[in-house]
């Protein structure tokens, strides 16, 4: 469905080019992103499903910062950098958990209250001047919007979450997904790409019909793009009335069946909805999902991701979603072979740049959604990796406002 209020269509006369090759391999343009992007914009941490308990925790990193979050005695959730006021050590070491009624550092016992304040430091004589009130855990910006977790680290560009995403909340809200449960926990995957590699092959369904035999016989050329928007993407797949040739593919489309809260244009689709600049929440009629990429290093990167169901599915239901993580795994394998072969070449002296479709408008909308962030990412040519962050300075001041 179209949305013409988002000014979603593709305009006639565009410039088909990508991002110049260079910027997928730059440690200094790198450095800008983990600044400039990934620290100022909204995270999603989790959902408040992953932290059910009084004390459950759940803690991950990305681009050297490190994110705790926690349900506090209240069972208020709230969110904090994972550093030690004493020496910085990381209060919790794992990725998710429950402690009793205060978090331990685990360095030298500095223990803390579940709403951050620091309850007292071992032994306390030898820190005589010591204000307990000045060595609270730092807070993180935190905003929960449907039952997902999004916490930022420094403020930026972007507004509240809620204003953000307001443009597709008509559609979430029918899946009621702050009720959901997890169904297998925080997985998370590495792969030897530049972390635009994995969004760019993410932002076009171009490549479904070749790439990912399954989707196309899930949903086919259905399958359409609205590129990004205000920082806000969709991508609608309605099932074909097919029978479907593969196993996992026919016996989902049996099993899977419409849910009574889903509109019925919702009841055989799945939908993915882009939140910039490197997440995507994700539904089915069985589930909610989001997956996210964080950068490494220029050639490296994580694949991060969680899957929720209604808490009240049936062994239908149940059966379905099964065979829809079957069609979703079997795509996200195909995608990261896609992502090497996409990334490699443009360390080539033969690649040439991108030559987009109007089905890859999406992947163009991502890109110029870059530009107007770092403007560094128009220059064509290579520049000198001790000059990017002057020359992005200079092209920002002189940029309309
Ligand atoms: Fe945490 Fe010392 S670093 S108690």
């Amino acid at each position: 469905m179209r949305d013409e209020a988002r000014n979603t269509e593709v305009p006639i006369d565009w410039d088909r080019r990508g991002l110049p090759g260079w910027c997928y391999h730059s440690p200094s343009l790198l450095e800008l992103e983990k600044n400039e992007l990934f620290k100022t914009h909204w995270q999603i941490a989790c959902h408040i499903s992953d932290i059910p308990e009084v004390g459950s925790f759940l803690s991950f990193d990305f681009c050297g910062e490190r994110a705790l979050i926690l349900r506090d005695r209240d069972s208020e959730v709230r969110a904090f950098h994972n550093i030690c006021r004493h020496r910085g050590s990381r209060l919790v070491a794992k990725e998710q958990g429950k402690c009793a009624n205060a978090l331990v550092c685990p360095f030298h016992g500095w223990v803390y209250n579940l709403d951050g304040t620091l309850r007292g430091a071992a032994r306390p004589e030898s820190f005589p001047d010591l204000d307990k009130n000045a060595f609270g855990l730092q807070p993180l910006e935190m905003e929960i919007w449907h039952g997902f977790v999004f916490i930022r680290m420094r403020p930026g560009p972007q507004p509240m979450v809620a204003d953000l995403l307001a443009p597709i909340e008509g559609e979430i809200a029918a899946y009621n997904m702050a009720d959901h449960v997890p169904t297998d926990g925080m997985w998370t995957e590495e792969s030897p790409v530049n972390w635009k590699s994995i969004r760019d092959v993410d932002n076009e369904g171009y490549h479904v019909a070749l790439a990912h035999p399954a989707l196309q016989d899930l949903y086919g050329s259905t399958y359409v793009d609205e590129p990004y928007v205000d920082g806000v993407s969709k991508s609608d797949g309605r099932f074909t009335p097919t029978k479907g040739r593969r196993w996992a593919v026919r016996n989902y489309k049996k099993f899977s069946k419409p849910q009574p809260h889903l509109s019925e244009h919702l009841h055989k689709s799945w939908l993915y909805f882009g939140i910039f600049p490197n997440a995507v929440i994700a539904t089915t009629p069985e589930t909610v999902l989001f997956y996210q990429e964080f950068p490494l290093s220029v050639g490296k990167s994580v694949i991060r991701s969680a899957t929720y169901r209604n808490p009240n599915e049936d062994r239908q239901q149940r059966a379905a979603r099964y065979l829809a993580a079957r069609i979703d795994r079997e795509t996200v394998e195909e995608d990261i072979q896609l992502t090497i072969w996409s990334n490699e070449s443009m360390a080539s002296d033969s690649f040439e740049g991108f030559y987009l479709s109007d089905l890859e408008y999406g992947v163009r909308s991502h890109h110029d959604h870059l530009r107007r962030i770092l403007p560094i990412y128009n220059v064509e040519d290579t520049p000198r990796e001790d000059e990017i962050v002057k020359l992005n300075a200079s092209l920002s001041a002189e940029a309309p406002k």
